[in-house]
């Protein structure tokens, strides 16, 4: 008898220090790291000192001369739910100019400071974890009438016309060319558009001046970029530019104005490998966002109303792309472009189970003919490159 009252006690005991020693259960995941190397320039801050000197015309031809080293660097794992979630709601802050200093929804990490809210134009916010050794820089995206904060509209609106037009956001007759390159509707000068990105694309030049600045306040850290919209565009260009981890959200195609800008892009190993997509640069959106897939085209589009040409749909880097209006049968529309849809919606759930979720659904209900197929739950999307998207 006292045998077992004793191997009672016993066990009451271990289990008792096991539970103390386990650690506590917090309810939410931390962010997810992976380590992956970036080719980039060895000397990038010499390169834009150049590029800011050198006629437009040979801004093209400059990376030829250029070295580049192999470096490892911590990228957020994309694959982690939790983790693009995280950056969405950094994204998503960098358009106010007052931030919690504490972040209950994000574990480990803390604001840490603001820029560009005194002068006007380029601005965010800046986290970082708790020894800063790893800082988040958003940045601000397009203040249009559908999208919260600021006064920086109209500039804004100018420079995502000229960045993600395909031809001086010339619609059609009653709109006012943002730029001299367009001939008839079958001609638009792309050397011309080059020439007028490098010299009138206000946002280029101050993001990487930017970058630098913050890169000094923060020596020893990684640093990850990422944004809404022309946010995300923004620091799809630092990404491709500093060779960081960069993860833009429904941002509209950037691989026309990367290459117009001609980025700093290492020279591809192989003549048929498509340099635009190794960029260290990671594009989230979803099929219903009529910006983000450019089907903001013409007169009649639904963007055109607001003054918005947004037309081109091609990305860099890889892509993790939501097809919201097949599976979840969503229509195409300006405001499934809010970061809100993506905080609040996409990233709240896993998205395989749910697609299968919503697909038997309408099998039971007769709307969908065709079952969605049964595949292995993943929580995000897997990532794809977009080098064969065709048109710009
Ligand atoms: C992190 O970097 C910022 C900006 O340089 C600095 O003000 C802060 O003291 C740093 N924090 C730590 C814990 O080193
Ligand atoms: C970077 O820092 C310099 C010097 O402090 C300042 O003049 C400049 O405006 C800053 N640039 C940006 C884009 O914040």
């Amino acid at each position: 008898m006292r045998v077992w009252v004793a191997l009672v006690i016993a066990t009451a005991l271990v289990l008792a220090v096991w539970r103390r020693s386990s650690p506590p259960s917090s309810h939410v995941p931390r962010v997810r790291t992976v380590v992956r190397p970036v080719r980039r320039l060895q000397d990038v801050r010499g390169y834009l000192a150049r590029r800011a000197t050198v006629p437009v015309a040979r801004v093209a031809e400059m990376t030829r001369w250029e070295t580049w080293e192999d470096v490892a660097q911590t990228w957020p794992d994309v694959s982690d739910r939790h983790t693009l979630r995280m950056l969405a709601r950094f994204a998503c802050w960098a358009y106010y100019e007052t931030v919690p200093t504490h972040l209950p929804d994000a574990p480990g990490w803390a604001w840490s400071t603001k820029f560009g809210w005194k002068e006007g134009g380029l601005r965010g916010q800046v986290f970082a974890t708790a020894h800063n050794e790893t800082v988040v820089v958003a940045l601000k995206g397009t203040s249009a009438s559908f999208l919260p904060g600021g006064t920086t509209g109209q500039r804004d609106k100018d420079n995502d016309n000229l960045l993600f037009s395909c031809c001086c956001a010339r619609v059609d007759s009653s709109w006012k060319p943002t730029c001299d390159c367009y001939h008839d509707p079958q001609t638009c000068d792309s050397r011309c558009m080059g020439r007028t990105l490098i010299e009138r694309s206000l946002y280029y030049p101050a993001a990487t001046d930017l970058y630098n600045n913050i890169s000094y306040l923060y020596p020893n850290s990684q640093v990850w970029v990422t944004g809404h919209s022309l946010g995300g565009v923004l620091a799809s260009f630092l990404g491709a530019t500093f060779g960081v981890p960069a993860v833009a959200f429904e941002s509209p195609g950037d691989r026309v104005a990367a290459t117009r800008l001609h980025l700093p892009i290492p020279p591809p190993t192989t003549p048929d490998e498509d340099a635009y997509a190794l960029v260290p640069v990671t594009h989230v959106y979803h099929t219903a966002d009529a910006l983000a897939t450019g089907q903001c085209v013409g007169r009649t589009s639904i963007c055109s109303r607001t003054g918005f040409a947004m037309e081109t749909r091609c990305h860099v880097g890889q892509s993790i792309v939501y097809d919201t209006v097949r599976y979840l049968g969503w229509s195409v529309g300006v405001l499934p472009h809010r970061i809100t849809v993506l905080i609040s919606d996409l990233l709240a759930h896993d998205w395989e189970p749910r697609i299968r979720a919503a697909g038997s659904a309408r099998a039971v209900h007769g709307w969908l003919p065709r079952p969605v197929p049964s595949l292995p739950g993943r929580a995000v999307p897997a990532p794809q490159r977009e080098t064969l998207c065709q048109g710009t």
